[in-house]
């Protein structure tokens, strides 16, 4: 029998990962060592106090029935922490839990959107944020994140049609892949943007707990009028090592969470109970574990571009996120080119900036996975491969 396939699952590609994945297995093959900055996946523990929740709540049968919907103590825990972490009330009908901001994302066009619709999403940006409108036909229109506008969408260049034909715009920062903090000046320029255009505004916030420099990440949802435009996305898996249970929330905007929440009862019921009741421990429990992890990320930053610099790559150091967004060194311009011989001569991993868009070309993103000591060697290796003589010129 000849399978027929969907015309949307015929044009999803494995893509670069693949690639990758096999290069890497050859080279373990090999005897190689592996540096893996690939995975934005942290190699850090959930705390104890999570793990027990979880381990606590999993004993009990009861908790093997379908949830539905939250417990109210986990809407209680997420309006606390809101309130503590960002000054900002909620009430419960405004917060609903998520399989993860990737499953939020991926499905939140389907209420918002008809084919047709238009959303704005940033280039470079997470992939997620174009192929859950694109999965439900919806047009993407990909605004800039330029070097020289400090990544930050120049609200007034949007074309005046595109802007009156959108739906909605994806905005995330601290932002992955790009490692930049957005000033609070523009989160008032885009509610009002917003609001001028009735474009409705989803915030990713997955990194607002790894931000350096001294500095807090903050919410979209501290500025006036944000919860009249739009909704933010918290999730659990950074901040918390939670990334394997799947929890995150969309918070916000009443009615956008009313129609997400009733269309999402047709295809989920409901966050399985003990990881709910790890969550609570997470939004419920200290603070500091979140905190001291953040500094770590900092010094692994700090170790792996100040080595980079070291040895003659001219890497910035990130403002925030648990990665690092390198400019190809000189003599490359093909991401994907240079990531498998980077790979080949040095065992390092990273992933090609051309995954994240047209203008992610030009640059790799490594996630900060591993601690001070491996990226040390990391580098080391780097400079051993002479992969950095700049007299290199690729085609
Ligand atoms: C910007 C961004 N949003 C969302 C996610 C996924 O979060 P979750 O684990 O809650 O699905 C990631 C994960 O890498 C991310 O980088």
């Amino acid at each position: 029998m000849k399978l027929q396939f969907s015309d949307k699952a015929n044009q999803i590609k494995e893509g670069i990962f693949t690639v990758l994945d096999a290069k890497k297995n050859e080279l373990l093959r090999e005897g190689r060592t592996i540096y893996n900055l690939s995975v934005g996946t942290p190699d850090f523990r959930p705390m104890q106090h999570i793990m027990d929740a979880v381990a606590e709540a999993a004993k009990d049968p009861k908790n093997y029935k379908y949830a539905l919907v939250e417990l109210p103590e986990l809407l209680t825990a997420m309006q606390g922490f809101y309130q503590r972490r960002f000054g900002v009330e909620l009430e419960k009908d405004e917060i609903m839990a998520l399989y993860g901001s990737q499953e939020g994302m991926s499905h939140i066009a389907w209420a918002l959107c008809n084919p047709g619709d238009l959303v704005l999403v940033p280039n470079p940006g997470y992939q997620i944020f174009s192929i859950g409108p694109e999965l439900c036909d919806a047009g993407v229109w990909a605004y800039p994140l330029l070097p020289e506008n400090q990544f930050l969408p120049k609200l007034d260049e949007i074309p005046e049609d595109v802007a009156r034909r959108a739906k909605f715009m994806v905005v995330s920062y601290p932002a992955n892949p790009i490692c930049k903090v957005a000033p609070e000046s523009f989160y008032r320029e885009l509610i009002a943007f917003a609001k001028k255009y009735e474009i409705m505004i989803l915030h990713d916030n997955a990194y607002s707990d790894i931000v350096y420099g001294g500095r807090k990440g903050g919410s979209f949802l501290q500025y006036e009028g944000a919860k009249e435009v739009g909704i933010e996305f918290y999730s659990l898996s950074k901040s918390f090592n939670y990334t394997g249970a799947r929890a995150s929330f969309a918070l916000g905007n009443r009615e956008i969470i009313q129609k997400f929440r009733a269309l999402r009862t047709q295809f989920d019921y409901g966050t399985f109970l003990p990881v709910q009741y790890g969550a609570i421990a997470a939004l419920e429990g200290p603070f500091d574990g979140v905190e001291e992890q953040c500094r770590q990320y900092e010094e692994r930053n700090r170790t792996l571009c100040g080595g980079l610099r070291r040895i003659g790559w001219n890497v910035p150091d990130s403002e925030g996120t648990m990665f690092v967004w390198a400019p190809l060194p000189e003599g490359y311009t093909n991401s994907e080119e240079f990531c498998v011989e980077l790979m080949e001569k040095s065992g390092v991993i990273c992933v090609p900036g051309s995954c994240f868009g047209s203008l992610g070309e030009g640059f790799v993103r490594m996630a900060l996975v591993l601690p001070p000591e491996e990226l040390e060697k990391a580098v080391e290796s780097i400079a051993r491969s002479g992969i950095l003589q700049t007299e290199k010129v690729q085609n």
